[in-house]
């Protein structure tokens, strides 16, 4: 088990469990919350970007498919006192969450990385954490799916904040979120070790 500090956050997080990185922070530097928001932080790992939306969104479903995540999540949450906010479920991308329920704001900082590791993954520390960067062959196995589903999820206004990487086709995501009439864009970016990322912006039109 480790710690991590994020402003006035501590976190802990077990061996299973993703340790917040460049990626995590350039979406938490980027994370606009209204107060009254719903929100839904898919992928939520240790829970950071769930604890930090929880200070000003009315209610916030934090998803994860690793059972080590939820529960760190879960935990974290009651340490840094939104546990009245935050709600915590395990499963696979929207499959825990009902049809009909819509959110203001989702956020996904998804495994991203080409690797057909996620076909092997087995309850072990290394595959429980395997599933936070592996994005499958293409590495776009997540990001799509995401892509397909989440929309029906957000509600006029809605908007959805997506951690994305050169290594797996900016490009591409801008263009399949377009293609389900999302207005979307790059609203930041960082160049890490090995790779540029990006955080892309993507609107539901209202009404
Ligand atoms: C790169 S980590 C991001 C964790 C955290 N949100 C952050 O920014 O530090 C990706 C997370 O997505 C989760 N994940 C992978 N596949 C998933 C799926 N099918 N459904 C839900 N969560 C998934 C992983 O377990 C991991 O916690």
């Amino acid at each position: 088990m480790g710690k991590v500090y994020y402003r006035d956050l501590t976190l802990h997080i077990p061996m299973e469990v993703y340790n917040p990185a460049e990626d995590t922070f350039l979406l938490a530097e980027n994370l606009k919350v209204r107060p009254g928001d719903s929100v839904l932080d898919m992928g939520t790992g240790c829970g950071i970007i769930a604890i930090l939306a929880a200070r000003k969104a009315e209610t916030v479903l934090a998803v994860d498919v690793n059972p080590h995540a939820a529960r760190c999540a879960w935990v974290n949450g009651k340490l840094n006192g939104v546990s009245d906010r935050l709600s915590v479920v395990c499963g696979d991308l929207f499959k825990p969450i009902r049809g009909n329920l819509k959110f203001d704001l989702i956020t996904f900082n998804p495994p991203y990385l080409p690797s057909d590791r996620r076909e092997t993954v087995k309850p072990t520390e290394r595959g429980w954490l395997s599933l936070a960067w592996s994005g499958g062959g293409t590495g776009r196995e997540l990001i799509d799916r995401f892509i397909e589903e989440a929309p029906q999820h957000l509600r006029g206004g809605g908007r959805i904040l997506l951690i994305q990487s050169d290594i797996t086709d900016v490009g591409e995501t801008v263009r399949r979120l377009k293609a389900r009439s999302l207005k979307a864009s790059v609203i930041a970016e960082e160049k890490v070790p090995f790779e540029r990322i990006y955080l892309i912006e993507a609107e539901k039109p209202s009404g």
